[in-house]
């Protein structure tokens, strides 16, 4: 084998292994699915205050749960499906956001910008006085 045969076959084998590396690594969805839950939040206590106000919103049991500016209290799985961490509420423009590489879903966990590609788990909320179902 010549030099450039031998530098050919090299580039061709490296590029073939980040290939490989980036497909097991980069793009796997690895997040578990979302759990099925029913339980219920009394918004008068201290740590659930934040739904009192349009925008606020609070950690539950592994669900966001979430006030809109319309005073509709939604819920979806707090895991972003793409590599599992945490999201937020953005009031604006009734979203939730992944900070760590910038994946949007539409209030209902539908996946609206990547780079996840499975929409967030929405759960039911059933709103009785200051008590909060949450259950799905
Ligand atoms: S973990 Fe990557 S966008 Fe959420």
């Amino acid at each position: 084998m010549d030099r450039k045969n031998f530098l050919s076959t090299l580039g061709l084998s490296s590029a073939s292994l980040l290939a490989a590396a980036c497909l097991g690594s980069c793009s796997k969805e690895t997040v578990a699915s979302a759990p099925t839950v029913d339980f219920t939040i009394d918004i008068s206590q201290s740590q659930y205050a934040a739904l009192t106000a349009p925008g606020g919103y609070v950690y539950s049991n592994g669900i966001i749960i979430a006030t809109t500016s319309t005073g509709q209290i939604i819920a979806v799985s707090q895991t972003c499906t793409h590599q599992g961490a945490t999201v937020v509420f953005q009031n604006t423009n009734t979203d939730f956001y992944c900070p760590r590489h910038g994946a949007l879903f539409s209030a209902s966990g539908a996946v609206t910008a990547g780079p996840a590609s499975s929409n967030l788990k929405q759960y039911t909320v059933t709103v009785n006085g200051n008590l909060v179902r949450v259950h799905g």
